[in-house]
């Protein structure tokens, strides 16, 4: 079947290398923020804040700030970002940060709204990744600092994040084939 909608679905990969310089510009945003408060949330609660994040300084800060918080916490991972590059957050112009209630954490309308960003990037020509490994800063010593300058209210927390941009020359994601085993039908 060709549906334009179920194209981009199957388009989309997490991409880990963005054009620093290339910004995601005003409309993109705002589509990419309009898919994002069109999903769907349990009894329609929209338990999310979105804070949009594109200070060139700041998200160099934030990168800086994890990895770094990898090094005592994570090392394995750490070790892992260092040999790609020593980026978490991929150069990406725009990072969009899913902020969720900390006494319900409602993961599952989270996750829903992150990918309709991550679809919705895809649909106007964006690439994207979606970001879990930046929450580990707010395990770390530097976890009050980072509440402030991403402007995490009291009673919120890091649920997850998408990097948005232009894909560097070359950048392709992961070569893909449907796991299948993973389906049963029951007729
Ligand atoms: C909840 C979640 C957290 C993720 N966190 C990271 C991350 O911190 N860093 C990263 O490079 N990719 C991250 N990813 C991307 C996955 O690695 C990726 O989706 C997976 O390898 C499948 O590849 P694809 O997205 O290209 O289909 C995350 C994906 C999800 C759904």
């Amino acid at each position: 079947m060709t549906n334009q909608t179920l194209d981009v679905i199957q388009a989309r990969r997490s991409i880990r290398a963005y054009k620093a310089d290339k910004p995601v510009n005003a409309e993109q945003i705002s589509t990419l923020v309009d898919a994002a408060l069109a999903a769907p949330s349990a009894n329609n609660k929209q338990p999310w804040l979105l804070n949009v994040v594109t200070n060139a300084e700041l998200l160099a800060g934030f990168d800086k700030a994890v990895v770094e918080t990898l090094k005592t916490l994570a090392p394995e991972a750490y070790d892992r970002i260092v040999s790609r590059g020593g980026t978490v957050l991929y150069h990406a112009p725009l990072l969009i940060l899913v902020l969720i209630p900390s006494d319900s954490k409602p993961y599952m309308d989270a996750g829903i709204l992150t990918e309709n960003i991550a679809i919705a990037a895809k649909a106007i020509g964006l690439d994207s990744v979606i970001l879990g490994l930046p929450g580990m800063v707010f395990q770390g010593d530097k976890a009050g600092e980072w509440r402030e300058k991403l402007r995490i209210p009291e009673g919120y927390e890091y649920g997850v994040s998408v990097a948005a941009g232009t894909a560097e020359d070359g950048a392709a994601g992961r070569s893909y084939s449907p796991d299948y085993s993973k389906v049963t039908y029951l007729d």
